[in-house]
């Protein structure tokens, strides 16, 4: 009898990743940087792209030591479409391509009703979360159309199902995200790609800090009281949607603290303070 793919004693999900090329946007902090360092330990090859390439370094030291993984570092800013095209190009002609296009990169700026929006802090988030993860995209995805494999992960956010108060373009940000992996899984009909999204509740990163541009003290009240995920959980789940036997296709997976159900509705010791965040 022809066993089935998922029948035991077939690999599992983290001896699929071996000896995968994995590239991550936005690997200098954060889910990104988590993202790195779960590969890693699954045996894939790495591309890590960011602006703060000193990070990246540290980084990749430390990877290839602890793990002995190929690991390549890049500094990138996502929202530079010419240099997107460019780092493409030289991973093709240094035989770099991913197998899996992790879509990280992203930020939220400020929390503050649209009509008090500052225009500068909507760009940047349309840039980088929407432009960005396009530019990428369109880069890398006919290359995989052409090996007819491939798996782009985008990750999106709670903020892409539900809108909350004063989180209007951030929303609208995540929202496309999502809509973006649809139109993608239905681009992509008939070939082995797939697209895939995960899409966290609150994660305690460096991200509060860069909504609130530095103010440490708010930061630190978005993650006060409960426990929020760490950016390993959430790296977690995205290598496990990677890993999964290429039939199968992890569409859309939402995760949540415990002590969060909602954006609405979160659970703190001591419940004085509901700033609302994802
Ligand atoms: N934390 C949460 O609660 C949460 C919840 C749901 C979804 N998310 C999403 O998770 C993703 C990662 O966020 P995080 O929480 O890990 O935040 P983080 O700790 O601030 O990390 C963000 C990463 O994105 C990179 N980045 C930002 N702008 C970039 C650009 N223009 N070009 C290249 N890289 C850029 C940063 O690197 P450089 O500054 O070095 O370029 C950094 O590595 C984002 O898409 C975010 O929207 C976060």
């Amino acid at each position: 009898m022809t066993p089935h793919p998922s029948d035991p004693p077939g690999p599992d999900s983290h001896a699929r990743l071996q000896d995968a090329r994995v590239l991550i946007t936005g690997a200098s902090a954060g889910i990104g940087r988590s993202c790195a360092r779960v590969f890693a330990t699954r045996g894939a090859h790495l591309v890590l792209l960011a602006r703060r390439l000193d990070r990246l370094r540290d980084l990749r030291d430390d990877l290839r030591d602890r793990y002995g993984v190929d690991v390549h570092v890049f500094g990138l800013d996502v929202r530079d479409r010419t240099g997107v095209d460019d780092l493409v190009a030289e991973l093709e002609s240094e035989n770099l391509l991913p197998d899996i296009l992790i879509n990280n990169a992203g930020l939220s700026r400020g929390l503050d009703p649209l009509h008090e929006g500052r225009v500068q802090d909507w760009e940047e988030m349309l840039d980088t979360n929407v432009k960005g993860l396009l530019y990428m995209s369109r880069a890398i995805l006919p290359y995989m159309v052409e090996r007819d494999s491939g798996h782009v992960i985008n990750v999106g956010s709670i903020a892409g199902h539900i809108v909350y108060p004063r989180g209007n373009v951030y929303n609208a940000s995540k929202f496309a995200v999502r809509a973006l992996t649809e139109g993608m899984n239905l681009d992509l009909v008939g070939t082995r790609i797939r697209v895939s999204t995960v899409d966290p509740g609150l994660v305690e990163t460096e991200f509060s800090r860069i909504r609130f541009r530095g103010d440490d003290e708010r930061a630190d009240e978005v993650y006060r009281g409960y426990t929020p995920l760490s950016p390993h959980d959430v790296a977690d789940v995205i290598a496990y949607v990677a890993g999964a036997p290429p039939h199968v296709n992890i569409f859309q997976t939402v995760v949540y603290p415990t002590d969060q159900r909602s954006p609405f509705v979160l659970h703190r010791s001591s419940p004085d303070q509901d700033e609302a965040g994802t």
